[in-house]
């Protein structure tokens, strides 16, 4: 994640002076939902790490300010508690596609059902990576406490036979779920069995966006999983302009996660053509600090950074944020 930190860093802005910028509006869509300002919230697995209301809490803020939380599906809390916790909360459903078609059917047909706007696939993760982190123990899930609370709801009968009569863990399973042989027909499939927007996560060039776009997804979000999939992979920021242009036309809604920390970051993901970031770390930070507050209080940060940045580059709205105004640094150095 550092690398996606350092490549924003690379890329420097070019204000324009002497525009009146004195109300700056940045309110947004994203998949035709309003949204008071065009920063998200990733999926993070094990909120409940983090906060003892978890999930439901950064649903909460997310419902106060109006902006769409994904919802991993290592939650902590069923997709019903969380919807029931923050009805007109925007949250969209990550998962991925699973072995068992049944449990992905089922998963899709009830986040529908409990109002969820969009599915959202992680297609990054035929197989966990290498998470050096974890296998320190420095994020270790309580065995007993993923089986009590996930999001598998384990009182379902279709879900509990699939879970092996609670003999491995609910991220054993969802693990053991992961298919190493799934294509792009998996996401064709997915398309025909529900009605949900489709956002893929996880895509970093070109050529794996013009596949999306041929499965028939309604989004990409450009993301190198915060690091913990391959590593040595493309910073986000750096892989998203390809991604762009690769699918102009299209129709197709690009995103962004990865090392967005400060307004100007987002800044510099919406002028390399993004239609909104997401936040991930930064969300558990908050909500390890403060709970549903401390998420608000994230996103106040990034968001008040950013009405500044517009401020000082001249942007008194989002169509005033221009590719020309972000240029890499590398224009700049001595081709001797
Ligand atoms: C603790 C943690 C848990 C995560 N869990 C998930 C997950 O369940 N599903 C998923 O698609 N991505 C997951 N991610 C990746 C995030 O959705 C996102 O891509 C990444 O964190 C963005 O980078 P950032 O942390 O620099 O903002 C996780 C990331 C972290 C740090």
């Amino acid at each position: 994640m550092e690398d996606c930190k350092k490549a924003f860093k690379r890329y420097r802005l070019r204000p324009r002076m002497l525009r009146d910028v004195a109300n700056r509006q940045f309110s947004t869509s994203v998949l035709g939902h309003p949204v008071s300002f065009p920063i998200c919230i990733s999926p993070t697995a094990g909120q409940g790490f983090a906060d003892i209301e978890g999930d439901k809490a950064t649903a909460k803020a997310a419902e106060s300010l109006n902006t769409i939380m994904i919802v991993s599906n290592c939650a902590f809390f069923t997709y019903k508690d969380i919807s029931l916790a923050a009805p007109n909360a925007m949250l969209w459903f990550q998962m991925h596609l699973y072995k068992d078609r049944a449990v992905t059917r089922f998963l899709v047909t009830h986040a529908e059902r409990a109002g969820f706007k969009a599915v959202v696939i992680t297609v990054d993760a035929p197989v966990i990576g290498n998470r050096r982190g974890m296998k320190r123990g420095v994020m270790m899930a309580p065995r007993e406490k993923y089986r009590m609370v996930n999001y598998y709801d384990p009182n379902n009968p279709e879900i509990r036979s699939a879970i092996a009569n609670g003999d491995i863990s609910l991220w054993e399973y969802a693990t053991d779920q992961l298919v190493t042989t799934e294509t792009w027909d998996g996401i064709k499939w997915l398309r025909g069995i529900t009605k949900l927007p489709i956002v893929v996560k996880g895509v970093l060039t070109g050529n794996s966006a013009i596949e999306a776009v041929q499965a028939g997804v309604d989004a990409i979000l450009v993301s190198a999983h915060g690091g913990r999939q391959l590593d040595g992979v493309l910073a986000t920021i750096d892989a998203l302009p390809e991604v762009v242009k690769a699918i102009k036309g299209s129709g197709v809604e690009v995103y962004m996660d990865g090392g967005v920390r400060m307004g100007t970051d987002v800044f510099k993901a919406l002028a390399l053509g993004a239609r909104t970031v997401f936040l991930g770390r930064p969300i558990l930070w908050g909500l390890a600090n403060d709970g549903e507050n401390g998420v608000k209080k994230v996103l106040e940060i990034v968001r008040d950074e950013f009405s500044l940045t517009m401020a000082l580059t001249g942007c008194s709205k989002l169509d005033d944020i221009k590719a020309s105004m972000v240029v890499h640094e590398s224009q700049y150095l001595s081709k001797l």
